[in-house]
């Protein structure tokens, strides 16, 4: 099996004197999108934070395209690839939609890492960001100042602007908060046609959402890793029924 993109090991977290991420060990394959569940308070944002480099773990390591990075700043981290979206992504209203995604792509670029280097990867930087707009269905607004766009636009504009930095790995946190069902069938959509072209990792409480895009499932409940495995597998299993999952999935 290909060496995975995100390989996390014994990761953990305290909060003063509570216990929020408990020696977390998971990984991410080429091309998977891996949805990690759990009940509120269960760890899964402080889990995302410490990938994306926002929080520090207090011990284990984090390891992406083969490297240590667990002591890299967020903003390396970015730049090598490692993407979140929905939630750090700053849209400038002032700016058109076109810049918004231009501005993305050359950020990506200042990558002094070379662990993920090679010709093809060089190519794939150089996508132009009219190219994501017209992925995300944006093309038609290029122009328009970002700060006109409706909701949905912005949250397809978002999606854009993580498809213009070519990430290596997305972190998605509740990309579907906030938004009603006609706008998250669009998000689910939109995920669905990204899938396969990058590693995800998507945490999210609309389990409708969650069984249908993921192939595998991390479960943490009390910021431990219960469970890890197919939809099918984690649908039926005893304890993550027991601790979560309910009849919900
Ligand atoms: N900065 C912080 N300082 C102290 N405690 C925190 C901090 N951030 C989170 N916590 C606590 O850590 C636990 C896990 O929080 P976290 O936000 O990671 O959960 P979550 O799984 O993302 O929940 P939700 O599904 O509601 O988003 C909670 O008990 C929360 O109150
Ligand atoms: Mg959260």
């Amino acid at each position: 099996m290909a060496d995975p993109v995100l390989r996390i090991e014994g990761l953990t977290k305290n909060f003063g004197g509570l216990r929020v991420t408990d020696d977390v060990t998971l990984d991410v394959r080429p091309g998977e999108l891996h949805a990690v569940i759990g009940p509120n308070g269960a760890g899964k944002t402080t889990l995302i934070n410490q990938i994306s480099g926002l929080l520090s773990p207090d011990a284990g390591r984090i390891m992406f395209g083969g490297e240590d990075v667990t002591a890299l700043p967020i903003n390396k981290r970015a730049e090598c690839g490692l993407a979140r979206s929905f939630q750090i992504t700053s849209i400038l209203p002032g700016f058109s939609v076109l810049e918004n995604a231009a501005r993305a792509e050359q950020a990506q670029q200042g990558c002094s890492y070379s662990f993920f280097g090679g010709a093809a990867d060089e190519e794939a930087l150089n996508m132009p960001a009219y190219a994501a707009l017209m992925q995300a269905g944006l093309a038609e607004r290029a122009a328009v100042p970002a700060g006109e766009l409706s909701h949905g636009e912005k949250r397809a504009l978002e999606l854009a602007i993580a498809l213009a930095m070519e990430p290596k790995l997305l972190l998605l946190d509740e990309p579907m908060a906030g938004t009603g069902r006609e706008e998250g069938e669009r998000i689910v959509a939109a995920l669905r046609s990204l899938k396969g072209r990058f590693p995800m990792v998507l945490v999210e409480h609309d389990m409708h959402a969650v069984f249908a895009l993921a192939d595998r499932i991390s479960v943490l409940v009390e910021g431990r890793i219960i469970a890890t495995g197919t939809p099918d597998a984690v649908r039926s299993d005893a304890a993550v029924r027991a601790a979560y999952l309910g009849d919900a999935a």
